[in-house]
């Protein structure tokens, strides 16, 4: 079932995070005004009342027509099953109806997962000021040493 995330989720999300991640420390990166101020925007896909996957997204206020997706995490046992591609393309309509032409995310240059699903998705790869194996990299752009690579994907 796919539904909008909602501020009861934050718990159990938060506990399997950094699992999900790989053992990465995520949690900080995602705090509950995500789930509390914008579950227009993000959605869970449920099983027999387990989180399975979700995204956390939001238009920009400051940038009209631009949307962003902060975060998707899928189970790891669930992955490969579309379940990205779905809340992905159910975040597409959601900001186009409410007049976004872009969308916009980032993520790290050591996860290469994240960078072929974006790439599946049909987002495209932001100029950088550095390359990592051949990847344009912001270098620094989340603080000292958190270089990102950046997504833009036209949905307009
Ligand atoms: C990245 C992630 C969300 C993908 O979710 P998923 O449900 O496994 O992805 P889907 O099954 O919907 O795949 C969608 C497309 O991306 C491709 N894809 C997904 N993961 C991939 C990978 N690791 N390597 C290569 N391609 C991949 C699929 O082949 C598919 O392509 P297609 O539709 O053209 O056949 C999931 O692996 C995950 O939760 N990773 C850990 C968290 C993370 O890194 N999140 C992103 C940064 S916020």
């Amino acid at each position: 079932m796919l539904r909008s995330l909602c501020e009861e989720d934050y718990p159990e999300i938060i506990r399997k995070l950094d699992d999900w991640w790989g053992g990465r420390p995520m949690a900080g990166l995602l705090p509950r005004l995500f789930f509390q101020h914008f579950a227009d925007t993000s959605f869970a896909i449920e099983e027999e009342g387990r989180v399975l996957a979700f995204l956390a997204g939001f238009l920009s206020q400051s940038r009209p027509g631009e949307a962003y997706i902060h975060f998707v995490g899928v189970d790891p046992a669930c992955r490969g099953r579309g379940f990205g591609r779905v809340l992905y393309e159910h975040f597409f309509a959601a900001a186009k109806e409410r007049g976004a032409i872009s969308v916009h995310c980032i993520t790290s240059p050591v996860n290469r997962g994240s960078i072929a699903f974006h790439r599946a998705m049909g987002f495209n790869l932001a100029p950088g000021d550095e390359e990592i194996d051949g990847l344009p990299v912001h270098a620094d752009y989340d603080g000292h040493e958190e270089s990102r690579v950046v997504f833009v994907k036209e949905i307009g």
